[in-house]
């Protein structure tokens, strides 16, 4: 269902995803590896799972090899589906949560009128998947994420703090491209899209590898506003 090409048509915008996929099927397990702690997306989902009432469905976007936050909410007693451009990430997804239920798509792929109707969910998650996205994208990523959730439905919210647009970074042996925002800049683009921000947190973090520079990374808690 996802789009193969390397260049996608998204409603007259074009973007490049060229190497992004290969570089996360190589990198595979070694990503839990060089991002073991991961404090801040564990208390973003248990929020969630505080917030939801049992049996909600919860959409992860670019869930990476499932942990921890597909496997916290399967273990929770929630629904789970996640998404990942990444065949071998899915892959590891559905290993490490075979509960749960995974699709190799792209985020734009779930657009309003897009070629992959996964239905509405109760709570979507994107954990650093946004920021793999060329800048002008992510407004359209998180109308897509707004478009998702039922009424009530809350969103979780994870950026490397950062001003940059599809820029290539080295990433644990492989090249990708990011982009980010700085704080204040974040904010309002979350807020353009329909987002009452409920909570903010910062954590700095060295990853276990010299391969990735420290980094400020931003998780936000949010709901559909009023
Ligand atoms: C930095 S990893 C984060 C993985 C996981 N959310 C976590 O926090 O552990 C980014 C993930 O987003 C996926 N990704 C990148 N671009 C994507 C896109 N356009 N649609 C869906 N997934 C994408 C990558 O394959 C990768 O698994």
């Amino acid at each position: 269902m996802s789009n193969t090409a390397d260049e996608l048509d998204y409603g007259g915008m074009r973007f490049d995803r060229t190497g992004q996929a290969e570089a996360f099927d190589a990198i595979g397990d070694h990503y839990d590896e060089a991002f073991p702690h991961k404090e801040g997306q564990v208390a973003s989902a248990e929020w969630l799972i505080r917030s939801l009432p049992a049996g909600s469905c919860v959409l992860d976007l670019g869930c990476g090899t499932g942990t921890p936050t597909a496997r916290q909410f399967a273990e929770a007693g929630l629904r789970v589906v996640g998404i990942d451009l990444s065949d071998g990430m899915v892959a590891l997804a559905r290993r490490y949560v075979p509960t749960g239920e995974f699709h190799q798509a792209d985020i734009a792929d779930l657009r309003p009128g897009g070629p992959l109707d996964l239905g509405r969910f109760d709570a979507v998650t994107a954990f650093f998947s946004l920021l793999m996205l060329p800048r002008p994208e992510i407004p359209l990523a998180l109308r897509t994420v707004h478009h998702l959730l039922l009424p009530e439905g809350l969103f979780a919210l994870s950026m490397v703090e950062a001003d940059v647009d599809d820029f290539s970074i080295p990433f644990i042996g492989k090249t990708i491209r990011v982009s980010g925002f700085l704080r204040d800049e974040l904010r309002e683009v979350v807020e353009a899209a329909g987002f009452e921000i409920v909570d903010e947190s910062l954590y700095t973090y060295a990853p276990a590898t010299v391969d990735v520079p420290p980094e400020v990374q931003i998780f936000l808690r949010c709901r559909l506003a009023a």
